[in-house]
């Protein structure tokens, strides 16, 4: 079964951008295979204060050309990007909005290391008369996205998409550039015995977090009474889709590295898109205060601590947080 015959019972406005999103990753798939000098040359500086490198942009510019041609999208918003896209006026059918981190993992890019793309689809509201979207129209909180995926350049290509019914992965075949769906249904286990986390800024967290973090360390003789495993590949995408696969936590908290940021990752280019994902495949987000798909958004570019995956193990950094 295609990605085109996976979308044919869904709204056929939203499989439409759905597929141009798809095409648009499928662009960028093959600028990332090519590889070259341009890919690591650092071109500017982000909104966020981050090098963008040259591939950073590449993609940037695909998705933003690809998508645009989709009847249904009203604006894009980028993690590149300053500013929200406008692409038409909201009429009063309404729309979608795009949002996107268009190249994630970009230190990986150098070291040919799996990198991938980040999208959260939200309703965009009527507008009578039809007006220009404004950045405000887009801060609808993770609860509001009618979908999201992600595409992991890696030894295969790969989307993973919900439309709020379950999850389903999909292949791109490297001859035919079609996407073959190759998971119908995509779980979280509950239970795991693998984590993920940048250790090196331990002596940093918050006292739940470095609680959490020891008692996994600590294995059979801790508190958890069993051993578990890490992992830490440096991409988020390529870091939750193995806990798709197989299960798993991922953790970026918040830390006092820069006590005035809620955390590394950004809200609506990331974790919102995440956080649907794994919820629909039986799993949890959680940002130290409320599951991230309730996260209150107060800018396009927020920051938020991450702690997703696992139902047990997010259940357990709850019950943390809450002791303080
Ligand atoms: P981006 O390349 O879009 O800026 O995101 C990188 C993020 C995420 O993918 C990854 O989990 C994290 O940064 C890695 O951070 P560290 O370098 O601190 O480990
Ligand atoms: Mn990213
Ligand atoms: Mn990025």
């Amino acid at each position: 079964m295609t990605l085109s015959d996976h979308l044919a019972t869904a709204n056929p406005a939203l499989a439409q951008l759905l597929l141009s999103v798809a095409d648009a990753c499928v662009e960028i798939a093959g600028v990332v295979r090519r590889g070259g000098a341009e890919h690591s040359a650092a071109v500017s500086v982000n909104v966020q204060g981050e090098v963008q490198k040259g591939l950073d942009v590449m993609a940037n510019d695909i998705l933003i050309r690809v998508a645009a041609r989709s009847p249904a999208l009203v604006a894009m918003g980028s993690e590149e990007m300053d500013e929200i896209i406008p692409v038409r006026d909201a009429g009063p059918d309404g729309g979608y909005f795009l949002l996107f981190d268009p190249l994630d993992g970009s230190s990986n890019i150098d070291v040919n290391i799996s990198v991938g793309t980040i999208f959260s689809i939200l309703p965009a509201p009527a507008a009578d008369p039809a007006r220009p979207a404004t950045e405000a129209d887009l801060m609808q909180p993770g609860r509001n996205q009618v979908a999201a995926g992600y595409v992991v350049y890696g030894p295969q290509v790969t989307l993973v998409l919900t439309t709020g019914d379950g999850v389903a992965g999909f292949t791109l075949d490297p001859e035919t550039l079609v996407w073959n769906r190759s998971a119908e249904r995509m779980t979280v286990p509950a239970r795991t015995g693998e984590y993920a986390i940048n250790a090196s800024n331990h002596r940093h967290w918050a006292a739940p977090v470095r609680t959490y973090v020891d008692e996994l360390l600590a294995g059979k003789d801790g508190p958890r009474g069993r051993n578990f495993n890490m992992r830490w590949v440096g991409s988020m995408v390529a870091d939750l889709h193995r806990i798709l696969t197989r299960g798993g936590v991922f953790l970026y908290p918040w830390d006092r590295r820069e006590p005035d940021r809620a955390g590394r990752l950004r809200l609506m280019y990331e974790a919102n898109p995440m956080a649907l994902i794994i919820a629909q495949a039986g799993g949890q987000a959680f940002d130290g205060t409320t599951d991230i798909l309730d996260t209150p958004v107060t800018g396009l570019h927020q920051r938020v601590a991450v702690m997703i995956g696992s139902s047990e193990e997010v259940d357990h950094l709850k019950a943390l947080h809450a002791a303080g």
